[in-house]
């Protein structure tokens, strides 16, 4: 069963800012790398992103966002937090709007996609929603090497009178030790509501390098692999080629 569902936007914006993830300095990250490439920029769509913690930073530095998500949960919670974006429930396999963009960022959610197949689909559909002077920015993840099966991630967040413990066990899924599958179990407690006790597990594929290079290639892009600081894995930047400067 997937960890998204009701309950777990709150509890998973809890364990964001507990683990110290800078979202205002991640969107500022992003605007000057797309600003750099593309100094006109005003609209930006942000692909798969949850519960808004980049768009509610991003919307200060375009005059446009827009938001897609699978997860109708998780848009909610962002509709909270930016009140008058446009949101929409998505999927980046397929991903239509009729709209293109100046930016287009995919961030923390690729590991969701199942294969390079699906890699290879979601870059092209992401890829379909640039500009023709467009910047596309997809954030890596853990590539194969740097996984440590068993993994034991935890988390405990106290906010006031409300307490939140997340365990999470990770281990390979298959035996072309690429895709792993993470065992999560949490505990949220308040004194009104007592304890609620939940469990999942998601299943998540650890790309390589040469994937997203690959991915980017078949979609009719220019890609590289840059440091942006304070994301941790760098950043995938592409462009339509023959768009002005590299990427
Ligand atoms: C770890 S969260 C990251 C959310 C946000 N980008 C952030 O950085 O906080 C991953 C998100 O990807 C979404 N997601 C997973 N598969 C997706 C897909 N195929 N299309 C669109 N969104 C997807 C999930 O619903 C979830 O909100």
């Amino acid at each position: 069963m997937s960890v998204y569902r009701a309950g777990y936007p709150e509890v998973y914006d809890l364990v964001m800012r507990h683990r110290g993830r800078d979202h205002p300095a991640e969107a500022a990250a992003l605007a000057r790398l797309v600003r750099h490439r593309n100094p006109t920029a005003a609209s930006l769509l942000d692909v798969a992103c949850g519960t808004g913690l980049h768009l509610e930073h991003l919307r200060s530095h375009f005059a446009a966002v827009t938001g897609v998500d699978l997860s109708a949960q998780m848009l909610a919670r962002a509709a909270t937090r930016v009140p008058g974006v446009a949101l929409h429930v998505g999927d980046m396999r397929e991903l239509d709007l009729a709209a293109a963009f100046d930016a287009v960022v995919c961030l923390f959610a690729v590991p969701h996609l199942r294969c390079t197949v699906e890699l290879d689909r979601a870059v092209a559909r992401l890829a379909a929603h640039l500009t023709s002077r467009g910047v596309l920015a997809v954030e890596p993840w853990y590539p194969p090497e740097a996984f440590v099966p068993g993994y034991v991630a935890r988390d405990m967040v106290q906010e006031r009178d409300r307490v939140v413990v997340r365990l999470s066990h990770s281990t390979w899924l298959d035996g072309a030790r690429d895709r792993i599958r993470m065992t999560v179990h949490q505990a949220d407690a308040d004194p009104a509501a007592g304890i609620r006790h939940d469990t999942g597990t998601t299943d998540l594929t650890l790309f390589r390098p040469e994937h997203f290079a690959a991915a980017f290639g078949r979609a009719g892009l220019t890609a590289a692999h840059v440091a942006a600081p304070p994301f941790r894995w760098g950043l995938w930047v592409a462009r339509p080629a023959g768009a002005a400067g590299a990427a």
